[in-house]
């Protein structure tokens, strides 16, 4: 078995992780920069995708004609977006940055952080940074809009969270030599410190292409699911933003976030 970092097969990533309907999310972006913005912002058209990975949701509103921003913290990753941007023909910014820490040359008026890659900021600190970075670089009346776990299932007692996806799943990956992806995204006995409140999530690929030998890549990472009211006293402390709106999923018109069966995600809205 070779151990190499989760997020350097791009490749692979994109196959697992690609199973949802990004022209949707992109629709309920707009939506909540529509409905939850104030001026200037509701007006402008530039999106930034924090933590992007392969940046689907930055291709999807350069596709659209927007500025449109892919930050990673992986090269890998961004090379990967950079290469899939140039393949579709659409004009994608990359930039290379901690998404707590980071400055773009010019502010944003939608940014998004999505797929509970919130779960990779592990201290209140870093929370707190993370909102105010997002904030310096939001346009006054801007949305950022956070995606993650609803809080009824970050006690993760499904683990071990295990499925296949294939490049044939989607029309994603026409181009894409028949590659089948084997996922673990968090083990039964993965370790979880009750102070820190953070777990060490192992993640392992089973890669295998057409013609190719099979890859297993294992790595055990850090992360953090938080809860509504913890992230509610984070968004508070950084005083970042004027306003914050709660919903339970990325559809339009969203649902509340409540305990019902329609509350499925933790989605906060907040505007600068
Ligand atoms: C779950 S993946 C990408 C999710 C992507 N937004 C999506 O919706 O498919 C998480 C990404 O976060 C990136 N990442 C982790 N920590 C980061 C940090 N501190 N700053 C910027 N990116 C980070 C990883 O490199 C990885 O590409």
């Amino acid at each position: 078995m070779t151990s190499e970092r989760f997020y350097a097969e791009s490749l692979a990533y994109d196959i697992a992780f690609s199973d949802r309907d990004f022209g949707e999310e992109c629709n309920f972006l707009e939506w909540c920069l529509r409905t939850c913005g104030g001026e200037p912002a509701m007006h402008e058209r530039s999106f930034l995708e924090l933590a992007a990975g392969p940046a689907r949701h930055a291709r999807e509103f350069a596709r659209r004609g927007w500025r449109s921003i892919g930050l990673d913290l992986s090269p890998d990753m961004l090379h990967y977006a950079e290469q899939s941007a140039q393949r579709e023909g659409v004009r994608l910014e990359l930039v290379h940055a901690d998404m707590t820490h980071f400055s773009l040359e010019q502010p944003v008026a939608l940014a998004a952080n999505l797929m509970e890659s919130f779960s990779h900021l592990l201290t209140n600190e870093q929370v707190v940074a993370h909102l105010r970075a997002v904030a310096r670089n939001l346009l006054p009346g801007g949305v950022f809009v956070i995606e993650m776990a609803h809080p009824s299932t970050i006690w993760r007692d499904s683990l071990p969270n295990e499925w296949v996806s294939r490049s044939t799943d989607t029309s994603l990956f026409a181009d894409v030599p028949f590659t089948e992806v084997e996922v673990l995204f968090g083990a039964q006995d993965d370790p979880y410190d009750c102070i820190t409140q953070q777990w060490m999530v192992t993640t392992r690929l089973r890669i295998r292409t057409a013609g190719q030998p099979e890859r297993v890549v294992e790595h055990h990472h850090p992360h953090r699911w938080y809860l509504a009211q913890e992230l509610h006293a984070l968004i508070d402390l950084s005083g970042a933003f004027s306003q914050t709106w709660w919903f339970g999923n990325m559809l339009i018109p969203p649902p509340p976030l409540d305990c019902g069966p329609a509350s499925e995600r933790m989605v906060v809205v907040l505007r600068k």
